[in-house]
C-alpha cells in the first residue's frame, strides 16, 4: 500500500510518520523546500514527543521519504491524504479553503484511475463533495473515489493519539474507498479501534461538533472557576467531582488562561459562522468564542493589577506555547496577554521550554531568558502561562528570593494555597480564593 500525504506541517507529518510506521510507504509532500529539505536529512521541523525516533527510523528504512513534487507522490499511491491547513478566512470566521482548492487541482492534474482522495483537514461542511466535484470537471471519466478522514490528535501527544485513537471516522460514498480506508487503518483495527463508517458530509461534522464541545467544556469550567473566587469555592474539587460522574467525564475540565491552539478558536469560530449562514446559528458556540476572547484580555487585567499592587513593571512569564509538549504558539493566550502588558508600557521577560523561537518573531518587545530563573529575577509578578513539567517542581523559595515583587499568579493551579505557604510569596491561582 503505498500513501501520498499531501501538506507536512503538525497533523501531516506525524501522520506520515506513523503510516510508515506501521510500515506502509509513504510520500509527504510540502511546498516549502526547507521543510522537505530538513525532514529529509531526519530534522524534525516542529517539536513533538516521539516524533524524532520515528522520523528517523523510517527515513533509513526507505518506508519514508519526501518531496516537494507532487507527481512523484501521487503516482503511485493507493491513497492520497489530504492535510494542508485551513487557517481562519481574514476578517472572518469562516475557513480559509484555498489551500484546500489549490493542493485538489494539483492532485487532479496528476492522479491516476482508481485512487482514493482522502482529506484529513478539517473542512467546512460540504467541502468535500465540492472537492470531489471539482477534480471530477478537471479529469472527467476518471474513476476516483472521495473520503472524509478527519483527524483528532492533539499536539503534545499527537504520537499516541494517532496510534491509539477513541475512534476512526470514515466517510465515504463507495465501497472501494471504504475498503481502502480499512486497508490503511488495519494495524489500529487489529487493537479494537472502533470505525465509524459515515457520509462525507456526517464525517466534517462529527469533526467540528467534537472539537467545538471539548472547546465549550472548556469555557464552561472557567466559568464555574469565575464563580468559586466570588463565593469562595476552590475550582479543583468542583472539577474533580464533576469529572467522577461518568456522564460528565474528568477530561477537559481544567481551567486556565482560555483555549488557544491553531484548532479550538478557528474552529469554534468556522462552526459559528457555518451555522449563522445555515440558519441553525450555534449559540453556545458562539458563546464559548466570545467568552475565551473575553478570558485572555481578563487575564491580563488581573496581572495590571496585581502590579499596580505591588508598585513595579516587570513581569516573568513562564510558558508561552498554547499547551505544553509543543513549539505551536498559534493564537495561545500568551500573545494576547503578553501584547496588553506591553502595550501597558511593562516589561516582559518570558520563557518557554521550546516555543521562544517561534514567539520571538510575533514578540519582538520581550526579553526572551534562557531559563525560567533567568526569567523570574528582578520580576515584581511571576505568571505561570503554560503548565510544562519543567515549571511543576520550582523551588518556589528560590523564586521568590530572586524576584523584586511577591507576586505569584498561577493560570494552571500547577501549585496550591498550601504549598506557596511559607514561601515568601503572595498567591493568586484560577477558581480558587487568593
Ligand atoms: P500546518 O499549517 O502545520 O501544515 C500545513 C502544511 O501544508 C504546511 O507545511 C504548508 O506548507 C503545506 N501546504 C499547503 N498547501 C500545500 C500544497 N498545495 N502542497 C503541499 N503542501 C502544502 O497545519 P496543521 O496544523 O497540520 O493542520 C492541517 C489541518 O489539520 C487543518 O485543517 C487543521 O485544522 C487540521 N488538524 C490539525 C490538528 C493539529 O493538532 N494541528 C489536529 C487535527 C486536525
Ligand atoms: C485539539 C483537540 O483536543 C484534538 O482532538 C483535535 O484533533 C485538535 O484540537 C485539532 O483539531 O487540531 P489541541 O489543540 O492540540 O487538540 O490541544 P488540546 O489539548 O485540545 O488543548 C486545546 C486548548 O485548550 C489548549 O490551549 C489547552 O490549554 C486548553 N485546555 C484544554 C484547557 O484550558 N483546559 C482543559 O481542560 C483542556
Amino acid at each position: 500500500m503505498n500513501i501520498a500525504m499531501i501538506g507536512t506541517g503538525y497533523v501531516g507529518l506525524v501522520s506520515g510518520v506513523c503510516f510508515a510506521e506501521f510500515g506502509f510507504q509513504v510520500t509527504c509532500v510540502d511546498k516549502d523546500p526547507e521543510i522537505v529539505e530538513r525532514l529529509s536529512r531526519e530534522e524534525t521541523t516542529i517539536f513533538e514527543p516521539g516524533l524524532e525516533l520515528l522520523l528517523s527510523r523510517n527515513v533509513r528504512e526507505s518506508r519514508l521519504t519526501f518531496t516537494t513534487d507532487i507527481a512523484e507522490a501521487v503516482g503511485s499511491a493507493d491513497v492520497v491524504f489530504i492535510a494542508v491547513g485551513t487557517p481562519s478566512r481574514r476578517g472572518g470566521g469562516e475557513a480559509d479553503l484555498s489551500y484546500i482548492m489549490a493542493a485538489a487541482d494539483e492532485i487532479a492534474a496528476v492522479m491516476q484511475p482508481g485512487q482514493v482522495i482522502a482529506i484529513k483537514s478539517t473542512v467546512e461542511v460540504g467541502t468535500n463533495e465540492v472537492v470531489r466535484d471539482r477534480i471530477r470537471a478537471a479529469r472527467p471519466g476518471v474513476p476516483f473515489s472521495m473520503v472524509s478522514n478527519p483527524e483528532f490528535l492533539r499536539e503534545g501527544s499527537a504520537i499516541e493519539d494517532f496510534m491509539r485513537p477513541d475512534r476512526v471516522v470514515i466517510g465515504a460514498e463507495d465501497d472501494h474507498g471504504r475498503e481502502i480506508m480499512r486497508r490503511v487503518y488495519r494495524p489500529l483495527f487489529l487493537r479494537d479501534t472502533p470505525m465509524v463508517s459515515t457520509t462525507l458530509a456526517n464525517a466534517e461534522l462529527i469533526k467540528y461538533a467534537s472539537n467545538a464541545f471539548l472547546a465549550v467544556k472548556v469555557s464552561f469550567i472557567n466559568q464555574i472557576a469565575d464563580l468559586c473566587e466570588k463565593v469562595g469555592g476552590d475550582v479543583q474539587d468542583v472539577a474533580r467531582a464533576m469529572g467522577m460522574d461518568g456522564r460528565i467525564g474528568a477530561k477537559f475540565l481544567h481551567p486556565g488562561p482560555g483555549f488557544g491552539g491553531s484548532c479550538f478558536p478557528k474552529d469554534t469560530r468556522a462552526l459559528a459562522s457555518i451555522g449563522r449562514k445555515r440558519g441553525a446559528r450555534q449559540l453556545l458556540v458562539e458563546a464559548a468564542e466570545n467568552l475565551n476572547e473575553a478570558r485572555k484580555l481578563d487575564m491580563a487585567e488581573r496581572i495590571l493589577t496585581q502590579l499596580r499592587a505591588e508598585g513595579g513593571d516587570t513581569v516573568a512569564i513562564l510558558g508561552v506555547a498554547f499547551k505544553p509538549n509543543t513549539d505551536d504558539i498559534r493564537e495561545a493566550p500568551s500573545l494576547t496577554i503578553i501584547g496588553k502588558l506591553i502595550e501597558a508600557g511593562v516589561k516582559v521577560k518570558a520563557h518557554d521550554p521550546e516555543a521562544m523561537e517561534a514567539a520571538r518573531k510575533l514578540l519582538p518587545g520581550v526579553d526572551w531568558c534562557r531559563s525560567a530563573w533567568d526569567a523570574v529575577s528582578g520580576a515584581h509578578v511571576t505568571v505561570l502561562v503554560t503548565e510544562w513539567n519543567a515549571y511543576r517542581a520550582l523551588d518556589l523559595r528560590r523564586v521568590s528570593a530572586l524576584m523584586a515583587g511577591t507576586t505569584m499568579i498561577d493560570m494552571r493551579n500547577v501549585y496550591s494555597p498550601a504549598e506557596i505557604a511559607g514561601t515568601g510569596l503572595s498567591y493568586h491561582s484560577i477558581g480558587r480564593a487568593s
